[in-house]
């Protein structure tokens, strides 16, 4: 059933699920669990014996997707399906992804208790490896079973330590040489909605419960790295320099300055990683490389605003005699959500009495991914604390998160019914 003191159990449950931080003196540190990790197996593993004691039939893809389907009674009827991710960025909160699963736990047992009978199969999915914070690549399981990702592309992929997604993939006791064969068909799925936090401040602003997706924003995602000159701080003039650092913060500055300019509504730009070398005090940076990651809700800006920022590159290389390389990481286009979807959600928000406004996406989404497969929706639920994300500081009300559930379930079942 729709039980606040279940969904605190299982936000307790899946956050405890975490690697202790070594580097942080502070007490909450936040969260961590890989994509593509043992312990984002553990926490699948929690999903999937919870699922298996409501009666669900439970299945795991080649790329570590976990599927827990209620048959329907239709045999020709694809799965009405809902879910999210259980992986974290370094030091997350407790509600990204999370929220989005317990949603779907919690449709899942009000269906199985209240005996109610479905057309359509109900599938409740957890995507593995939904952040980009370990391989760059956002949305790796949702990509590999929709085949926007490929096992070539999986010996590609390296995170901080040198390993490969293949090779972490293994690890985990996941099968990568067959995620191409086991990839999704869009006859088995009618209709997809992710439940997630709003991950931004507008909801709780707004004072209303429930947001109803319209758009995700694409992303960009670039290395750029600077080659200069590493030299004594000392002593080398001003004007005889070639600081790759110096270049990187032009760049930095520049991309801010794009995307602050109200020619620009709706493009946001960030540095989020850099590493300068050797790294020296008394040492003028000799390397730097820094990631850009560009977000829009329009493909047109989110080009252009690529386009601008390779400009600041060759500018600030040139006037400081630097070499500079671009290395593309990822590129997805914006998602526009389709119509019967959002529908469902706006009614289900009516059917329960649950104020709701239509709203972009700023984060990325696997909702995103199954858009390709079939129609999609997203239900955003209030973030507090301004809206803060990734970050320990994450906050969502339990009761918004049942609620939101109730929307899930409702908007399921007038899927469900055709209407
Ligand atoms: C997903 O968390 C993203 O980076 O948008
Ligand atoms: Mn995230
Ligand atoms: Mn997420």
């Amino acid at each position: 059933m729709f039980n606040e003191d279940l969904a605190a159990h299982y936000l307790d449950t899946f956050a405890s699920l975490s690697l202790p931080d070594n580097q942080s003196t502070t007490k909450d540190s936040g969260v961590i669990r890989w994509g593509m990790s043992l312990l984002e197996r553990e926490a699948h593993t929690f999903f999937q014996e919870e699922m298996r004691s409501l009666g669900l039939d439970l299945s795991v893809d080649a790329a570590g997707n976990s599927i827990a389907t209620l048959p329907g009674s239709d045999p020709d009827c694809g799965a009405l399906a809902c879910g999210s991710h259980l992986d974290s960025v370094y030091r997350a909160g407790r509600y990204d992804g999370i929220a989005g699963v317990i949603a779907a736990m919690l449709a899942a047992r009000h269906v199985v208790e209240s005996e109610e009978r479905w057309r359509h199969p109900l599938s409740c999915v957890v995507f593995a490896c939904e952040e980009s914070a370990r391989f760059s690549q956002a949305c790796l399981g949702s990509r590999l079973a929709t085949g926007l990702t490929s096992r070539s592309d999986l010996r590609r992929l390296h995170d901080a330590q040198g390993i490969s997604a293949e090779e972490a993939m293994k690890e985990c006791g996941l099968c990568p040489e067959e995620v191409d064969e086991q990839r999704w068909r869009t006859e088995d799925w009618e209709a997809f909605l992710e439940l997630h936090i709003e991950q931004g401040p507008r909801l709780d602003e707004e004072g209303v419960q429930a947001g109803v997706v319209e758009v995700i924003s694409g992303s960009t995602r670039l290395r750029i790295t600077l080659e200069g000159i590493a030299s004594h701080s000392g002593g080398t003039p001003m004007e005889l320099r070639h600081d790759a650092l110096a270049g990187a913060a032009e760049i930095l500055r520049a991309a801010e300055d794009y995307a602050r300019d109200a020619a620009h509504p709706g493009t946001r730009v960030t540095c989020g990683v850099i590493d300068v070398e050797p790294g020296g005090l008394t040492t003028i940076p000799g390397r730097c490389s820094m990631s850009i990651d560009i977000r829009d809700t329009s493909a047109e800006s989110q080009r252009a605003a690529r386009e601008a920022i390779e400009d600041a590159v060759a500018t600030a290389a040139a006037r400081r005699g630097l070499s500079a390389t671009i290395t593309p990481l990822s590129h997805v286009d914006p998602e526009e959500l389709a119509l019967g979807p959002r529908q469902a959600l706006r009614n289900a928000c009516r059917d329960l009495g649950v104020s709701f406004i239509d709203l972009p996406s700023g984060a990325s989404h696997d909702a995103q991914i199954m858009a390709r497969l079939c129609p999609t929706g997203m239900l955003f639920i209030p973030s507090l604390n301004g809206g803060v994300s990734h970050s320990p500081d994450e906050l969502s009300r339990v009761s918004d998160l049942v609620t939101g559930a109730r929307v899930l379930h409702a908007a399921l079942r007038r899927l469900d019914h055709g209407a």
